[in-house]
C-alpha cells in the first residue's frame, strides 16, 4: 500500500519510531525521518535512503516550517505529556493530520479539547494509534453497538510481553497522578491495585486489577458510555503488593528528582522486546457493556504483541487518514470503525467462548 502523499515519523530515533520506519517500508511507504537531534536522526534516514528533517518542539514557531511540505505527522516521541501540546499546535496552523501513538490520559484528554480547532483547520487529531488505544477502543465500541443505552462499560487486557524505554518513562511520569476509574461521567481517584477479580480472555482466565489506561478517556469519547473501569492482568500477589504500597508509590512519584532519577535508570537498563519477540508475543483483551436493566454485550479479541501491533495499526491509521481524510479530534473507533482492529494480521475477534473444561 503506497501513497504518494508525503508524511513524516517524528521520533525517529527512539525504539518505536524504529520499528514504524520499517513497517512503513515494508508497506511501500517514503516517509519523511524526523527528530530533535541531527546526529541521531540523518543516520537513520541515510541507513533506509529516506528524507529527513531535525527540529525541537521547544517552540512552535519552529516546527511550523518544517511541516511545509507534509500532509500528515505520526508522532512517536514521549512521553507526550512533554512533547505533544506545540505538534498538535503547528500541525493545527499548518493544516496538516496529527496522529500519535501516546496512551496517556491528559493527553487524549488535552487533544480531544480541540475538536473544534481540528473542524475549522479540516483536520484528524487521531492519538493513541498504538496497542493503546486501538484493540481496546474498537472492542469496546463494538460491545457498545450492541447495547444502545449501555451505563457500565469493563475493559481489560492481558499483553505479555516487556515493555520499551519510552513506555516505562510514560508509566513514570503518569505514575505520579495515581490511578482513576470513570463514574457518571468524571474520573474519579481509585487505590492503585484495586478491584482484583478474575476475567476470561480467550485463551485462559486472568487476574486482574484495576489500572488508568488511556481508554477512561477514550472509550468515553467513542461510546458515551458513563462508567468505566480498565483493568491489566498481573500476578496476584504483585496485585496484592500494589494496593499495599500503591498510595505510597504515588505520593513518592510526585518528586520530580526522583522520577528524572528514574527515567535515566530506564534509560540505560530497558530495551524493549526484540524482532523475535515481537513476533512470537500475543495480546488478548476482553470488553463487556451493560445497561441498566442487566443486559450485557462480551467480546474477546486476539491479537499480536504488543509493539508489533503498535506498529502496523500507527502504519494502517496513517494509510486510512490520507485516503479517507476524516476530521475532528476522534478516537481510532471514531474515525476508522470498530472493526479497524480487524485489518491487523491475525487479529481474531469472539462473540462467545466455548466453555472452559
Ligand atoms: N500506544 C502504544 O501502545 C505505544 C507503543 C509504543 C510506544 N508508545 C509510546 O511512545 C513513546 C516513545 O516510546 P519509545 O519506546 O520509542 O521511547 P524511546 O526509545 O525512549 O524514544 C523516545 C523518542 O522520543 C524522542 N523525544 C523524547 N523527548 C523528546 C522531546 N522533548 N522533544 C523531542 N523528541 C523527544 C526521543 O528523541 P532523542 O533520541 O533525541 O532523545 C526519541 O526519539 C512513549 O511515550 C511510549 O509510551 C506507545
Amino acid at each position: 500500500m503506497t501513497t504518494s502523499r508525503p508524511w513524516m515519523i517524528y521520533g525517529a530515533s527512539g525504539y518505536t519510531g524504529k520499528i514504524v520506519i520499517e513497517e512503513a517500508l515494508a508497506r511501500g511507504h517514503r516517509p519523511v525521518v524526523a527528530g530533535r537531534s541531527p546526529d541521531k536522526v540523518r543516520p537513520i534516514a541515510e541507513s533506509f535512503g529516506l528524507p529527513w528533517a531535525a527540529f525541537d518542539l521547544t517552540e512552535v514557531s519552529r516546527i511550523i516550517p518544517a511541516l511545509a511540505d507534509v500532509h500528515l505527522v505520526l508522532h512517536c516521541a514521549g512521553p507526550f505529556i512533554h512533547t505533544s501540546a506545540n505538534m498538535v499546535t503547528a500541525c493545527l496552523a499548518r493544516g496538516v493530520h496529527y496522529l500519535d501513538v501516546t496512551g496517556e490520559i491528559p493527553v487524549f484528554a488535552a487533544i480531544f479539547d480541540r475538536d473544534e480547532e481540528a473542524r475549522r483547520a479540516k483536520v484528524t487529531l487521531l492519538p493513541g494509534v498504538g496497542f493503546d488505544v486501538v484493540p481496546t477502543d474498537c472492542l469496546a465500541k463494538y460491545v457498545s453497538e450492541k447495547i444502545p443505552n449501555a451505563r457500565f462499560l469493563e475493559i481489560a487486557f492481558a499483553s505479555l510481553g516487556q515493555s520499551s524505554a519510552g513506555t516505562a518513562k510514560s508509566a513514570i511520569e503518569m505514575s505520579q497522578r495515581g490511578n482513576f476509574v470513570r463514574r457518571e461521567g468524571a474520573l474519579v481517584p481509585a487505590p492503585l491495585g484495586d478491584n482484583l477479580h478474575r476475567v476470561r480472555f480467550s485463551d485462559r482466565e486472568r487476574d486482574v486489577v484495576s489500572i488508568p489506561w488511556g481508554d477512561l478517556e477514550t472509550a468515553y469519547k467513542s461510546t458515551g458510555i458513563a462508567n468505566i473501569a480498565t483493568y491489566w492482568a498481573m500476578p496476584p500477589t504483585l496485585a496484592r503488593g500494589l494496593k499495599v504500597f500503591g498510595s505510597g508509590i504515588v505520593s513518592a512519584m510526585q518528586n520530580d528528582r526522583l522520577r528524572e532519577t528514574l527515567k535515566r535508570f530506564v534509560d540505560r537498563h530497558v530495551d524493549g522486546p526484540n524482532a523475535e519477540e515481537r513476533e512470537r508475543g500475543r495480546s488478548f483483551v476482553y470488553a463487556m457493556a451493560r445497561d441498566a436493566a442487566g443486559k450485557t454485550a462480551e467480546a474477546w479479541l486476539e491479537t499480536l504483541e504488543g509493539y508489533a501491533f503498535t506498529t502496523k495499526a500507527a502504519v494502517y491509521s496513517v494509510e486510512r487518514v490520507l485516503q479517507e481524510n476524516p476530521i475532528g479530534a476522534l478516537t481510532p473507533s471514531l474515525a476508522f470503525g470498530s472493526d479497524f482492529v480487524l485489518s491487523i494480521p491475525t487479529t481474531k475477534r469472539f462473540d462467545s467462548l466455548p466453555s472452559m473444561p
